[in-house]
């Protein structure tokens, strides 16, 4: 029976055998090794003079070979480790002459260690991106959340109260309010106590140039325009799906660009440039703006359904100078941090200089506070001091104090006529009074006015006679 399969050594089989890129190898039905290729001496290390002849359990004891035989049976795609860092899938299977007799058995072996490796790579690598996510999120979701959010103020509040509560709902929220009243840390809180398993992602309308807004947005398929990237592209839409997508900026998204948007807003659906699948996707939508949205919609320059579409609820963040009782709480919280971040020992804010930033206009808002509180801790480290000056506020802050002072000087000062007039009349009054001993008739003589004038001006402003102030006391008539 073996003779069968000498007789099937000649020089073509040879060729074919060896041009295989897989090791393969024939024994007997007595497990000796008939034929050994190219590939498998490669492999093994073993070469065809070694092996052949001889059994094939003297070189691999747990050959799959043997056990081919005695079942009779085919094993396919058999994963093993031949040798140490070697890893290889065995197919092998009982061979039969015409008359199907068996007469030996055959096996391919596939080195796929390169493979292993690859993948052992990338698992790695997924399990750091994973842990990297994770941290991310975390370091997000800490840094982002309701409770870490600062004011007392009333109105503010009540916004943050509002925004808390509908954070779960999936509904579109429009946050207004000027540059830096905290927008962004306000949709970023929203995402973060919505539970939302997706990423929230943050898209500045009005920084994204006209040509690749549609690109940026929606992404794109492989090839879909000259420059693109060969394998395609995920836009920001599909990067939110199942978590929030923050239009900054809303109303300066381009005015083309708006239909495409509401579709998205209506169906829940986006179509990669170039692309023809629909992809359905799971988004919540929080844009903000500081312009007046309003305004924009009746100048034809925002579309009015997607106004309507964008803002199922609307809040408009009150600006700094209109919650300045927050000031002194954003002044400690900001001292305190950039404190700590410059390793500095954290200062008390003298009372004129909290005077100062209480009553400065902050027309940037909490991100220009913050800006100052941090100059003010640079400087302290810079010159080794625990005093805060006045020079170490920005310069214009300082300025445009003292400007307004002198302006306040100036405008309730010795300048104001009335003011002028009412302070000498007070004075002449006193000095009557004074001279009559609190005697009124004498007085009204001394000061040539009717008695009713006198009372009536005693009573302005606000002068006391015998201790007793001159109000609206019945017995006192005018
Ligand atoms: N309530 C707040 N508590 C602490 N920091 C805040 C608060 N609101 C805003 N900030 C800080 O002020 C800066 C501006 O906030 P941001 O949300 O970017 O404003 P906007 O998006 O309205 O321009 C950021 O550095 C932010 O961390
Ligand atoms: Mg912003």
């Amino acid at each position: 029976m073996d003779d069968w399969l000498d007789g099937l050594n000649g020089y073509l089989f040879n060729t074919v055998i060896d041009s295989i890129k897989q090791s393969l190898c024939i024994v007997d039905s007595k497990c000796k090794v008939k034929y050994w290729n190219n590939a498998a001496e490669r492999f093994y290390n073993i070469s065809k003079e070694e092996i052949i002849g001889k059994d094939v359990r003297l070189f691999f004891p747990d050959a799959l070979l043997p056990k081919v035989i005695t079942e009779q049976h085919p094993f396919e795609d058999v994963y093993n480790s031949p040798k140490k860092d070697y890893y290889i899938v065995i197919s092998a299977s009982p061979l039969y002459d015409s008359n199907n007799n068996l007469i030996g058995g055959i096996s391919l072996e596939r080195d796929i260690t390169d493979y292993i490796k690859i993948t052992e790579v990338l698992e790695k690598t997924t399990d750091n991106l994973a842990l990297l996510k994770k941290e991310i999120s975390s370091i997000n979701h800490s840094k982002y959340s309701f409770s870490k959010i600062i004011g007392n103020n009333d109105k503010f509040k009540k916004i943050v109260e509002l925004c808390k509560n509908i954070s779960i709902a999936s509904i579109n929220i429009l946050i207004l309010g000027d540059s830096g009243t905290g927008k962004e840390v306000i949709a970023r809180s929203i995402h973060n106590e919505s539970n939302r398993k997706g990423s929230f992602i943050a898209v500045n309308c009005s920084a994204i140039p006209y040509s690749l807004f549609e690109s940026e947005l929606f992404g794109y398929e492989g090839g879909a325009f000259t420059g693109a990237d060969k394998k395609g592209k995920i836009g920001k839409i599909e990067a939110a799906n199942n978590g929030t997508l923050f239009l900054d900026e809303i109303g300066d998204m381009p005015l083309d660009m708006q239909p495409k948007f509401l579709r998205v807003l209506e169906d829940g659906i986006i179509t990669k440039l170039g692309g023809h699948a629909d992809i359905k996707l799971d988004i919540r939508i929080i844009s903000a703006t500081n312009k007046n949205l309003r305004d924009l919609v009746s100048e034809g320059k925002f579309r009015e359904d997607l106004y309507y579409r964008l803002s199922s609820v609307a809040v408009a963040l009150p600006s700094l100078r209109e919650r300045k009782d927050d000031i002194e709480l954003f002044v400690d919280y900001f001292l305190k941090n950039f404190c700590m971040q410059y390793g500095v020992n954290i200062p008390e804010i003298p009372e004129h200089i909290m005077n100062i930033l209480v009553n400065y206009r902050w027309d940037g808002n909490i991100r220009e506070l913050k800006n100052a509180i941090e100059r003010i801790v640079i400087m302290l480290k810079s010159y080794k001091t625990y005093t805060v000056m006045p020079d170490f506020l920005p310069e214009y802050i300082y300025a445009s104090y003292a400007s307004a002072e002198t302006k306040k000087s100036e405008d309730t000062g010795l300048l104001d006529l009335n003011t002028v007039i009412s302070n000498a009349e007070k004075k002449t009054i006193l000095l009557a009074l004074k001279h009559s001993k609190g005697n009124i008739s004498h007085a009204t003589k001394i000061l040539n006015i009717p008695r009713t004038s006198l009372y009536y001006k005693l009573k302005k402003y606000n002068i006391i006679l015998q201790n007793i102030v001159i109000d609206n006391r019945e017995d006192v008539r005018y």
